[in-house]
């Protein structure tokens, strides 16, 4: 990955890079060097759903991308429709390319959360509200704010799924990480995803919690990846 390609411009909104069409286009190539470790955390994304609702009907997907969570559960969940959230143009039109055949249950739009806001008119409420790779982009505060506006579009017993980097605590931690990642599935993944506002998992788990969220708990972790959930109470 170029090192341009990894710096977000100081003045951009956060997230906003990713409606660079080159770097969508190395991204979703990318994803096969990782492939494996996403149909894990996939799968443990499901599994929570499952466990949760059931037979979800309808969920959000916060940074969707090309859709590749969000294509993933609808084929898992035959019942479902998705609302996937994207501030990347480019993103979206892979993903409309890529899930064609699932068109009908897939609605594609555009949004910045950079605020940690939802859309308005985007009331729910839903089953599960997801999100990969996605919400690390955001700082503290907005993240906090994101975790809220989830938990309002939720129904009672609704579950809340993030899959995402979550970095070490401190500093020989991030030292441990950088050394670490040259052995790391998709050879540049860390460096790409550490250059932003990666809150420790304790923080992310401890704003999910004061969002009102239960059951808060990290699932599954692998490298500097988490896939953590809550739900909200029935
Ligand atoms: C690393 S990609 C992950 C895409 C997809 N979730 C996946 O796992 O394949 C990060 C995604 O988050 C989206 N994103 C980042 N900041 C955002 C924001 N402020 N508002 C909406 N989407 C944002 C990007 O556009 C991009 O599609």
């Amino acid at each position: 990955m170029a090192q341009a390609a990894r710096r977000p411009q100081a003045t951009a909104r956060p997230g906003h890079h990713w409606r660079d069409p080159e770097l969508v286009r190395r991204f979703v190539r990318g994803t096969q060097k990782d492939a494996a470790l996403r149909k894990r955390e996939f799968s443990m994304v499901a599994r929570l759903m499952r466990a949760a609702v059931d037979e979800p009907e309808t969920f959000v997907d916060l940074g969707a991308g090309y859709g590749a969570l969000a294509g993933t559960l609808l084929r898992r969940f035959p019942a479902a429709r998705a609302v996937c959230l994207d501030v990347s143009e480019p993103m979206i039109e892979w993903g409309q390319r890529m899930y064609r055949a699932l068109r009908a249950r897939m609605e594609w739009r555009w949004w910045d959360f950079a605020d940690g806001e939802l859309p308005p008119d985007l009331t729910g409420p839903f089953d599960a509200v997801v999100s990969s790779l996605a919400i690390h982009h955001l700082p503290a505060t907005a993240k906090k704010r994101l975790f809220g506006a989830a938990y309002a579009r939720l129904r009672p017993g609704g579950i809340f799924v993030n899959l995402d980097v979550v970095p070490p605590r401190d500093e020989p931690g991030r030292d441990l990480l950088r050394r670490l990642q040259p052995a790391f599935p998709g050879p540049e993944q860390g460096a790409f995803h550490h250059q932003e506002h990666g809150d420790p998992l304790d923080a992310q788990l401890a704003a999910l919690r004061a969002a009102g969220f239960v059951a808060v708990e990290c699932w599954f972790k692998e490298w500097d990846r988490a896939v953590y959930a809550g739900l909200r109470p029935a």
